[in-house]
């Protein structure tokens, strides 16, 4: 009989983290969460568990806490770890670089500590396609050079590759790094989807807030930018897409399928959209007039990304196949559900 795998998932309560919970239950993996609930709510725990009709456990741990993890590790065996969790707001991390400095790059080490100490293997990394910077060519592939990222959310990311591959290299493990491009949508349960506390940073999460009338008018930051409308470009994901990219990740590392101890995949669409396409788009699925304004543009931000995401497709057999209409409408069924809440 074939053995089911235990895999920890920290910052599985979050946005991308839930999704990715779900695929993996669904799969047949037991799935064990931490979480320190610092950018989300424990419902999700109870929502995820209406999905899958199987509850994952559950482990309110801060990973800056070296004594709390090792505590779990003492008591879980794990045969896999996606890490999550992480701060991520960009305009955030330049206001208190410390704060992002501390959590991102101290949590990441207490992990890999940890996992030496208990000798798992098998390590999966979110990364950010902010590690590019503002790429000179389009689109952004593997072997696009790395930049200095504006903020020092990015710069989190770049190190956390830094550290990994350092730390694979020394201890013969191994390790995916998965650079996301823009997610967006939510599960067709409508039950998880992306819950940003307070006023959203983000484009699409702003947007359903204005549909919803919780906020007035949309900005959209700058029109001036050397694109076909002014507005910038990024390539917008579907969350459900990038939850299956992180089962496929899981597979190959524990089939013993990578070809080097650190690989690095992108996850985009490969389309870039711009602000008011995304605008436009959100609009036709829905059926709903967004109110905007042109506003200046927003420190920090770059013109223009979009993925080229054959290797994933190569290598991990991804094919990401929701069309974003359909993202646009999870997005605004999940914000819906939160209103009737
Ligand atoms: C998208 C576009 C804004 C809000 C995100 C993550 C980052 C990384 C990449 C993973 C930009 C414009 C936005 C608004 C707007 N992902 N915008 N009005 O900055 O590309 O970064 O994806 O690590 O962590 O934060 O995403 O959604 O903030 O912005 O006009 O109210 O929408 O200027 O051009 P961004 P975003």
């Amino acid at each position: 009989m074939k053995q089911i795998k235990n895999i920890l998932v920290t910052g599985g309560l979050g946005y991308i983290g839930s999704h990715t919970v779900v695929a993996l239950q669904q799969a047949g993996y037991k799935v064990t969460i931490i979480d320190d609930l610092s950018n989300t709510q424990i419902s999700v725990l109870d929502n995820i568990t209406k999905i899958t009709e199987i509850k994952p456990d559950f482990h309110l741990i801060d990973l800056k806490d070296k004594e709390a993890l090792n505590l779990f590790f003492q008591h879980n065996s794990t045969d896999g770890i996606i890490h999550f969790a992480a701060y991520k707001a960009v305009g955030e991390s330049v206001e208190k670089p410390l704060m992002y400095y501390r959590n991102n790059l101290l949590g990441l080490i207490n992990l890999l500590e940890a996992m030496e100490k208990y000798k798992t293997d098998h390590f999966i990394f979110s990364s950010s396609c902010t590690v590019y910077g503002q790429a000179d060519q389009m689109p952004i592939n593997e072997q696009t050079p790395l930049k200095r990222p504006e903020a020092p959310y990015g710069k989190t990311k770049q190190m956390g590759e830094e550290i990994i591959a350092d730390f694979v290299a020394a201890t013969n493990r191994n390790a995916i790094a998965l650079r996301y491009f823009n997610p967006v949508g939510a599960h067709a349960s409508s039950l998880i989807g992306e819950l940003p506390n307070g006023i959203p940073n983000n484009l699409i999460p702003y947007i359903t807030q204005t549909a919803a009338g919780i906020r007035e008018s949309l900005g959209v930051f700058g029109n001036d930018y050397d694109t076909r409308d002014g507005t910038a470009i990024r390539d917008y994901i579907d969350v459900n897409d990038l939850a299956d990219a992180h089962v496929k990740a899981l597979n190959r590392l524990l089939n013993k399928k990578n070809t080097q101890a650190l690989e690095f995949f992108n996850l985009g669409s490969g389309t870039g959209s711009t602000v008011l396409e995304m605008i436009q788009a959100f609009e036709k699925a829905n059926d709903i007039k967004i109110s905007y304004e042109i506003k200046p543009r927003r420190a920090g931000d770059i013109q223009e990304a979009y993925a080229d995401y054959s290797l994933a497709k190569k290598e991990l057999n991804w094919n990401p196949d929701t069309p974003l209409e359909v993202s646009m409408k999870t997005a605004w069924e999940f914000e819906k559900k939160q209103i009737i809440q």
